[in-house]
């Protein structure tokens, strides 16, 4: 059982939660996740760590409300408990001294580039920051991101703060303005990640993606979040969730993503229904 030790809702529809578990905040690597079941009965979800305490022995979990578990899981209060949690899963990020590192975050992607963030400053790299959401309200740890990165950028689709547009529009009006980006590092959307990649293979920028497949096990036994990367399968779980952004076949990814929509939307209807009644 791992004790939740704080919470605090960080827009409409995100959370944050500090979370007893020392082995895990001793071990943990930017890059890497942790697999959790709310209780005994639950799913497995996996969450990126977004930060770890060693002193206090605690890792920071930053999660979107999107079906059941997480809505779950949002129902969790400080003194609580989450039945499990497993990690550090996954290959921490190769940081290195590359030069100018742009870190691109889109919704709840803001939370996961925060730690790499850190750890590409701490490396000596220039590091630019870009969050993107739907909306000004949506916008997460601005301070946060702000304070670490040497520039910082938002972009709303509505244009209620910074720049009026995606991620993307931002990236490329860097780049045309001749900034020499030497790495970029994306997570959010899929569909954000392939644009990115898109936009920056022309350039021959090098280009990281933390890709978001279903997954189950988390051990690299059960195949469900395979990836073609380079014409090859990789299981995201053991060999990423990090991958070569030009060489992801993202079609195939968004494919499998929506392999359980509709069992994922019944199953959180009939559980706000029974919340109800
Ligand atoms: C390595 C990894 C790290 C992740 N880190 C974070 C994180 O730090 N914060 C966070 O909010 N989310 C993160 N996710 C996504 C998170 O695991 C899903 O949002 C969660 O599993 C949804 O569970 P649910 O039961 O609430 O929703 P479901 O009912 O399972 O799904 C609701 C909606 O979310 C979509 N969805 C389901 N699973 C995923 C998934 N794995 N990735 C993207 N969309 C999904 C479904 O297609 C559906 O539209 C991560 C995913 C991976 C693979
Ligand atoms: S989740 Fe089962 S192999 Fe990756």
């Amino acid at each position: 059982m791992y004790k939740i030790i704080k919470k605090k809702q960080l827009c409409p529809v995100v959370y944050l939660m500090e979370v007893e578990a020392p082995l895990i905040a001793r071990k943990n690597k930017p890059g890497q996740f942790v697999v959790l079941r709310v209780n005994e009965k639950g799913e497995r979800i996996p969450l990126t760590i977004v930060n770890s305490n060693e002193k206090l022995g605690s890792i920071t979990l930053i999660f979107q409300v999107a079906g059941k578990t997480t809505k779950l899981l949002s129902e969790l209060n400080e003194g609580d408990f989450i039945a499990n949690i497993v990690g550090p899963l996954g290959k921490p990020t190769e940081i290195e001294h590359y030069g100018t590192v742009a870190l691109i975050g889109g919704g709840v992607g803001a939370a996961e580039i925060y730690p790499e963030a850190k750890a590409f400053k701490a490396a000596g790299n220039y590091v630019i920051g870009i969050v993107g959401a739907r909306t000004s309200s949506l916008i997460i740890l601005e301070n946060e991101l702000s304070q670490v990165c040497d520039e910082f950028y938002i972009a709303t689709d509505d244009g209620s703060k910074g720049y009026h547009g995606f991620v993307s529009d931002v990236l490329k009006q860097l780049i045309d303005k001749g900034v020499k980006i030497d790495l970029v590092y994306a997570v959010g959307p899929t569909i954000m990640m392939k644009v990115i990649s898109n936009l920056t293979k022309p350039y021959g920028i090098k280009t990281l993606v933390s890709l978001n497949p279903i997954m189950l096990d988390a051990t690299g036994m059960c195949g469900v979040c395979r990836v073609k990367v380079g014409g090859e399968i990789k299981f995201a779980c053991v060999d990423g969730p990090e991958f070569d952004g030009h060489l992801v076949d993202f079609d195939l990814l968004i494919a499998r993503q929506r392999t359980y929509l509709n069992e994922e939307k019944k199953i959180l209807e009939l559980y706000e229904k029974m919340e109800k009644s």
